[in-house]
């Protein structure tokens, strides 16, 4: 079982509770201004991106972690680990992403639970270098990837949508630095 602990979040797998309050997130404009089309996603998209989300963690060893307050015990959204395959052009790489219901915003959450996620990818796994895809006026998401260390790669557009696209990287000796 794949755990961290944080001083204020415990990063986990996935749990059946969690799928009315991952859906939550996913139904709220907000939260999918920056993902995909922007368009919300209902109770069995979720139930569906769940289930594929741990059938990654059983075929790669890495995933996306449900991220748990650990003061109230509430699902805040995600942090995670996936193969960016919508992006040939990086390949192979493995990305980190996140989100959070809009209520965990301004917490610093996303950035604790991001720092974990590097750590674990880059010590305890030992992946040569992490990845982030973000789009450009995702601000949110910039500034989590400054605060990071991470550096710009490439800037590039998305190949299906045309979307400007940042990549940034970050290798063990960068992320120890
Ligand atoms: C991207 C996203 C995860 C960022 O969340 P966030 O809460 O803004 O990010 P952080 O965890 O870095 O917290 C930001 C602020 O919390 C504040 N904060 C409050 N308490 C804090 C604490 N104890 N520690 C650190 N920061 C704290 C800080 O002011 C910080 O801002 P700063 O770094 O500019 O000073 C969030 O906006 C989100 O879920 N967006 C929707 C999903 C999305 O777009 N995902 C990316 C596309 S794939």
């Amino acid at each position: 079982m794949t755990e961290i602990r944080t001083p204020r979040l415990l990063l986990r797998r996935w749990h059946d509770d969690d799928l009315a309050p991952m859906a939550d997130i996913n139904a709220d404009p907000r939260v999918m201004r920056w993902i995909g089309d922007g368009s919300v996603r209902g109770l069995d998209h979720t139930a569906r991106a769940i289930e594929q989300w741990e059938e990654e963690w059983d075929e790669e060893g890495f995933g996306l972690f449900a991220v748990e307050l650990l003061a109230s015990g509430e699902l805040a959204g995600f942090t995670g680990l996936s193969v960016p395959g919508f992006l040939p052009q990086v390949l192979p790489a493995v990305a980190i992403s996140w989100r959070l219901g809009s209520q965990f915003w301004g917490q610093g959450y996303a950035s604790e639970a991001a720092h974990a996620t590097l750590e674990f990818a880059l010590q305890d796994r030992g992946l040569d270098r992490v990845i982030s895809i973000s789009r450009v006026g995702d601000d949110a998401s910039g500034n989590v990837v400054r605060k990071l260390g991470m550096s710009l790669e490439r800037e590039t557009v998305h190949p299906v949508h045309g979307w400007p696209l940042r990549v940034h990287t970050i290798d063990l000796t960068e992320f120890q630095a």
